[in-house]
């Protein structure tokens, strides 16, 4: 028996789509499918016109796209800096008074910070970098919680045209010092210490511990936060406040090539080592401004609130680089959903008036898990629509999300991409594509996605594989930060001229993409090749079930077996019985063949600061192996008590 499409879209019971609604159709940037056909018939000139509408270029291209496999150019020979797309048009253009960033700090304070304001701090920090010595090319090390100085910080290195290297607040300092170390970064910008659920965190003294190993940085700059003693090395370190303080608010940016290195930005691959991925200026601003826009249909007026963390690519592309170049007001929250209350995100709705919210699917099983009476203490009228990414999103979460954030009435669009891909990649057009609960939909307008088996042929409808991009695209990585043979052999070895996006995925009968985790994420049992996405899926559909991962199990007769842990939800207990009934829930929903052997029921998954299950300690858990790398692990408690419990079960079957 093999697994179909038809198990997953059984997973949404009555079988609903969601055709967009005439009033929203109404209002919609897009409407109807002229820019898929425009696209399919020239894509380059398509993605030419859309530069020439989104992008403010001091000297237009020569050439679209040059592309020596697997080395791409977009906009060769065009001039233009980041910074002043993000900020100096918009003032220019006598919108200086709109509000840049709606911040919320963790402790309840706030800022409002307009355009202009953001301008003039962009501009101060821009010279005082430069009067550290920091020069057109070096890198920036940023190290920064989700305080307003941080996107500050990257657009004033992108002003200089020196690339930053965001590295995750929630990074411990051995993290820090590698990725500055493989950046060769020549300054580190932090804070004294973030608020992490009322309590706070020593960012600056991580940071020291960094810069020990870090021998190439020089300069540290130090953003107050929460005021507290911290130790300063003299002659290296520096208070922002202070440093920005005599600046000029003029600052004239640096004019950089289209091809210019923006960011790296670090992400995990298959090895330990993480990967520092390269995105350049033209390219990658065009995709994340153009795909912010269609996606989430950009209006002046709208309230935008991605609650990804900048430190992680989704913060680069929807909280700096493409809404701001869109000129859009943004909601900046510093905390955590349930500090210091469970409704803490629908209060910020609430009183922001956002119009369009952003989010993991994690976030949504977890407010899932607290029940509907957090977001019902609330007015969330103001939302227009709602928007998921990183991980597949099961059908129950999506209509949970509909039904009590989105009032039974707006569009859910849930996208796919990566930060390899720099911007949304797959995903609705809100106006335009009927929506199906778990379905990301079709590739954007300009984006060529597929789905192929081992030998790379395309699968047919119905059938499933692996997700390849068979076209560059602006917003691509142009790399791996001194490693070209590692970008060779991870993205194009597979199938040459395709890229491995690393995902699988089915297609159904409609052409919609049903991705469903990473390929090492796809179990094989008996042969049969089972998404853990699928049942976990499944165990989340049981009423009594928050959450759940799901990995193989190493097995001599069946190749593997399934392993799945479990968070129930609030007040109810584990039992046999419950075993019992998850699996035949599991078997009802797909097969028997998907049936978990194993059930473990544990009060949290493992999962990294940006949410993320760590499916990989999962599987040493289950398979009581050592565990591999913890070091993006957000809490260590949760695996030890697990590896406890596997310990306990494996002591019982002997
Ligand atoms: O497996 C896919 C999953 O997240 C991976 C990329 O992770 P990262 O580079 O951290 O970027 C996350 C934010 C863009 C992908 O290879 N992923 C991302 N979005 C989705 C998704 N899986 C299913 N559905 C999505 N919408």
């Amino acid at each position: 028996m093999s697994v179909d499409v038809k198990t997953i879209e059984a997973l949404f019971k009555e079988g609903r789509t969601f055709a967009p609604s005439e009033e929203f159709r109404a209002q919609a940037n897009v409407s109807n499918d002229s820019l898929y056909k425009e696209a399919d018939a020239d894509i380059e000139a398509f993605w030419a016109r859309q530069a020439e509408k989104y992008v403010s270029w001091y000297k237009k291209w020569d050439t679209t796209l040059e592309w020596d496999l697997p080395f791409a150019k977009w906009f060769a020979g065009g001039k233009l800096n980041a910074a002043y797309q993000c900020l100096d048009r918009h003032v220019a253009a006598g919108k200086g008074d709109k509000v840049a960033y709606l911040f919320e700090g963790e402790p309840g304070d706030t800022r409002s910070i307009t355009y202009k304001q953001l301008l003039d701090e962009v501009c101060r920090l821009a010279n005082a970098l430069k009067g550290l010595g920091v020069k057109r090319g070096d890198r920036v090390g940023i190290y920064l919680g989700m305080i307003p100085e941080l996107p500050a910080a990257m657009l004033a290195c992108a002003r200089i045209g020196a690339p930053h290297c965001v590295v995750f607040g929630g990074f411990s300092a051995d993290a820090v010092a590698d990725r500055m170390q493989d950046a060769g970064a020549v300054c580190l910008i932090t804070q004294d210490e973030a608020w992490r659920r009322g309590k706070a965190v020593a960012m600056k003294h991580n940071a020291d511990e960094a810069c020990d190993k870090a021998e190439t940085i020089k300069n540290m700059v130090v953003v107050r936060r929460t005021g507290a003693e911290v130790s300063m090395v003299a002659g290296r370190d520096h208070w922002y406040h202070e440093l920005i303080a005599d600046q000029s608010s003029e600052c004239e940016p640096e004019v950089m090539d289209a091809e210019d290195l923006l960011f790296t930005l670090y992400t995990s691959g298959t090895t330990a080592k993480p990967k520092g991925i390269k995105h350049t200026t033209a390219g990658y601003m065009l995709q994340a401004m153009y795909t912010h826009d269609i996606v989430f249909n950009i209006h002046p007026d709208t309230v935008y609130w991605c609650a990804a963390d900048i430190g992680w690519i989704t913060g680069h592309t929807y909280i700096v680089y493409g809404t701001l170049g869109n000129g859009t007001t943004n909601i900046l929250y510093e905390g955590t959903p349930d500090y210091p209350v469970k409704d803490r995100w629908w209060e910020i709705v609430e009183k922001y008036k956002a119009t369009v919210l952003y989010c993991a699917p994690t976030a949504i099983r977890t407010f899932m898990k607290w029940g509907p009476e957090f977001p019902q203490k609330h007015d969330l009228s103001s939302l227009k629509l709602l928007g998921t990414v990183g991980e597949p999103i099961n059908p129950e979460a999506w209509i949970w999300y509909r039904q009590f954030i989105g009032a039974d009435s707006i569009p859910v669009v849930d996208t796919w991409w990566q930060t390899e891909t720099g911007g949304i990649m797959v995903a609705p057009l809100p106006g335009v594509t009927t929506l199906k609960p778990g379905s990301a939909t079709k590739p954007l307008p300009g984006i060529r996605a597929a789905v192929v088996d081992e030998a790379g042929k395309e699968v047919s409808p119905g059938g499933g594989g692996y997700v390849v991009l068979t076209h560059p695209w602006p917003g691509m990585l142009r790399g791996i930060w001194g490693a070209d043979e590692r970008y060779k052999e991870t993205y194009w070895a597979t199938y040459g001229d395709r890229y491995l996006a690393g995902d699988g995925a089915r297609i159904d009968t409609d052409g919609y993409f049903w991705f469903m985790g990473r390929v090492d994420d796809v179990m094989n049992v008996s042969g049969h090749r089972i998404s853990t996405t699928e049942v976990e899926s499944a165990l989340v559909d049981h009423p009594s079930v928050a959450e759940a991962a799901v990995v193989g199990k190493a097995d001599e007769q069946t190749g593997q077996t399934i392993a799945a842990f479990v968070t129930l939800r609030s007040g109810i207990e584990g039992s046999t019985e419950l075993v019992a009934e998850l699996r035949n829930h599991v078997g009802k929903l797909i097969g028997p063949i998907a049936k978990p052997k194993f059930i473990t029921f544990t009060p949290e998954l493992p999962k990294t600061r940006s949410g993320k299950i760590m499916r990989r300690l999962l599987r040493d858990v289950s398979e009581q192996r050592l565990l591999g790398d913890t070091t993006t692990l957000a809490d260590t408690g949760v695996v030890h008590e697990l590896q406890r419990r596997a310990a306990e079960e494996a002591g019982k079957e002997a």
